[in-house]
């Protein structure tokens, strides 16, 4: 039997964790790597031989599933499975099987467009391009923890309107009609500063950029603010890349990180499936920037 290491990256958040076999996890090996998950935010298992049985089993000792959101096509692809998600721009017989196609997927967090967002993801490659396609991670902790102060106390008690039109691939949402008025689009208004309920550190929590919007300002004046807060939360220094390979399963916590996913070659193929792990009960927000 092999023992469990945590090897943390060299950036502030993310680890790799070593010697398990995510297939038959024993509770203590749980207990370490919920703890781990909590710590580093971003989690990488390497060279797993999951079934999409597996992955929802590992997924459900985190808590249980939201069911995926339904793919760009308006169905749901793996039967029997409503609660993966799969993110591909395979074509079969003229139907994508999965989201996101193959272009850059823009930063975010998953599914802040609802008013209780999943907690975590878990994303595991089944297939994966020679070149691109890489996944980064950045720290909401580190974004909050380095935001200089006038901007922090501009942010004291907003809400930030999480918009419901587009997919992070920048494809309109099933059933929705495609507006770019961030003031009348569909979504969420969540505060844009929070504690996370499990840790008590708090963090920023942004969503997504496009038709994003501050309640109660003026579009110019919200958009602004908006273009000076992603500014600080998305450098380079406050993120993690991920090259994958296949048999990788990478899990982030929803709460506490941002993602976002380079474009590759359209002839490529890339294959990889989700599950979203419900949220335990509404996060703890705060609306003051006091620390
Ligand atoms: C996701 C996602 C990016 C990727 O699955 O939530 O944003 O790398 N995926 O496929
Ligand atoms: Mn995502």
């Amino acid at each position: 039997m092999s023992v469990m290491r945590v090897r943390p990256t060299e950036a502030v958040l993310g680890a790799k964790v070593e010697g398990v076999d995510l297939r038959a996890l024993d509770s203590g090996t749980f207990a370490a790597i919920h703890r781990a998950w909590l710590d580093y935010q971003v989690l990488l298992f390497r060279d797993q031989e999951l079934t999409d049985e597996d992955l929802v089993a590992f997924s459900r000792r985190f808590g249980s599933l939201d069911e995926a959101p339904v793919q760009e096509t308006g169905q749901r692809f793996v039967e029997g499975h409503p609660e993966i998600y799969v993110v591909s721009n395979v074509v079969q017989g003229g139907v994508a099987i999965g989201s996101l196609g193959s272009g850059e997927a823009v930063w975010h967090t998953d599914m802040s467009y609802l008013p209780d967002p999943p907690k975590a993801s878990a994303l595991y490659a089944l297939e994966v391009p020679p070149r691109g396609g890489d996944t980064s991670f950045c720290s909401m902790y580190a974004a909050w923890d380095e935001l200089p102060d006038p901007l922090r106390r501009r942010i004291e008690g907003l809400r930030v309107k999480h918009d419901g039109t587009y997919n992070s691939g920048g494809y309109p949402r099933q059933g929705v009609t495609p507006t770019d008025d961030p003031r009348t689009s569909p979504g969420t208004f969540h505060p844009p500063v929070h504690v996370h309920p499990e840790t008590g550190r708090r963090g920023l929590y942004l969503g997504r950029r496009r038709n994003a919007y501050i309640e109660g300002l003026s579009l110019d004046d919200s958009s602004r603010l908006l273009d000076e807060i992603w500014a600080q939360a998305t450098r380079e220094s406050l993120t993690w890349r991920h090259r994958w390979r296949v048999g990788d399963l990478v899990l982030w916590d929803n709460r506490c990180t941002m993602h976002r996913r380079d474009g590759f070659d359209p002839a490529a193929r890339r294959v990889m499936h989700r599950t979203q792990i419900k949220a335990d009960r509404r996060a703890a927000t705060v609306t003051t920037a006091s620390a």
